[in-house]
């Protein structure tokens, strides 16, 4: 945990808000670029999932007033239009919502979706609309909370949602499971030759990180515990911060060497027998969020039902509000007893 310890509180505070600017302007940066859009549509389990749930739902979306939060290149608005929304308002801060208005056009879309562009926490909404019946985004990061949109949603339905009105997905939660890695020792002694250079100060320098990785199905070595949840139409807009307590039963038996965070939401509105839900589990297709790995200093030797217990704890970092800290309590049986590992990560650069 660092900070600069020797500044008056006004001044860190004035630095905090700076960084906190420069690292909004990156973040809508990032979503200016066209690849960003193209990396999300092309991911069809996400995409397909969110117009599966329209779709699937029409009778929720005919003649209602649809707010998109953070609508992009405006696909999840389409969709809405197209499953007889009265109105949708795509709202977006990056520059691609000049893509988005295009791209409503050229689909024939133009007298039902307005994309407004600007901040969901500044805009008014056109034509004097004070209340909107859905709210539709996409706003899930890794880990489900980095990144941060979670609060831009909840501003806009306590702002705009009408009481009883459909936040789409609505249920979000986090899981946690055990995880091997293969190819662990060789990632490992990668930075102590790297074309004869000794680059191994690297190991220390990145052993903090929250990974995001693709996690193989056949390396999950234990069954999944939900770490927390999120109830869109009714969690209070606050800081996501807390501390959950573990238990895993071992599936088989190996090595753990990691910790993995994954997500899953629900659209769980409606009469449609098969809810949508959309996982990012690593028995799921891929998908572009993958899994979040927390790297383990020391392997964990695990036996087939064996149960290993421990604590993952979830705060935003000090830094940049959009990344995440996790501590990591893994509590195991070894030859000399029961041995304790904790760690902490960040998905920023910095603790
Ligand atoms: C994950 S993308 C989803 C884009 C699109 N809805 C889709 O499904 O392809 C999230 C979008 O929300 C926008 N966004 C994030 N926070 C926002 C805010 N506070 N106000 C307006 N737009 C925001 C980002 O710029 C980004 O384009």
């Amino acid at each position: 945990m660092s900070g600069d310890q020797g500044d008056a509180p006004t001044c860190k505070m004035e630095k905090l808000q700076l960084t906190d600017d420069l690292e909004e302007s990156e973040f809508f940066r990032t979503y200016s670029r066209l690849e960003t859009h193209l990396d999300l549509l092309k991911d069809s389990a996400r995409t397909m999932a969110y117009k599966d749930a329209i779709q699937q739902n029409r009778e929720l979306f005919e003649g209602k007033v649809v707010l998109d939060v953070g609508c992009g290149m405006g696909i999840l608005s389409i969709f809405a239009a197209k499953a007889g929304a009265s109105k949708v308002i795509g709202v977006e801060n990056a520059d691609i919502a000049a893509l988005a208005m295009q791209i409503v056009k050229e689909n024939g879309k133009e007298n039902v979706v307005n994309v407004v562009k600007g901040l969901i926490e500044e805009v008014e909404l056109p034509d004097g609309i004070q209340q909107v019946d859905i709210i539709v985004s996409d706003w899930m990061g890794s880990s489900l909370y980095v990144e941060g949109m979670l609060h831009s949603v909840l501003f806009a339905r306590d702002k705009w949602l009408r009481p009883g009105g459909l936040v789409l997905p609505n249920v979000g939660n986090l899981w946690i499971a055990g995880a091997c890695d293969p190819h662990r020792s060789l990632n490992n002694g990668f930075w102590n030759n790297v074309e004869g250079f000794d680059m191994s100060s690297v190991k220390y320098a990145v052993a903090h990180e929250a990974v995001v990785d693709c996690v193989a199905s056949q390396n999950v070595l234990t069954n999944s515990f939900l770490v927390h949840s999120t109830l869109l139409e009714r969690a209070p807009n606050e800081p996501i911060k807390f501390r959950t307590v573990f238990a895993l039963e071992v599936l088989r038996t190996g090595i753990i060497h990691s910790m993995i965070l994954y997500f899953d939401v629900g659209f769980f509105v409606g009469q449609t027998e098969k809810p949508v839900t959309l996982s990012t589990s690593p028995q799921s297709p891929w998908t572009h969020w993958e899994q979040t790995v927390l790297h383990l200093d020391k392997p964990v030797y695990v036996q087939a039902n064996e149960r290993i217990t421990g604590g993952i704890g979830m705060f935003p970092s000090a830094h940049n509000s959009r990344c995440m800290n996790f501590e990591l309590r893994v509590r195991s049986k070894e030859a000399q007893g029961l041995v304790s590992h904790f760690k902490y990560f960040t998905s920023s650069q910095k603790l």
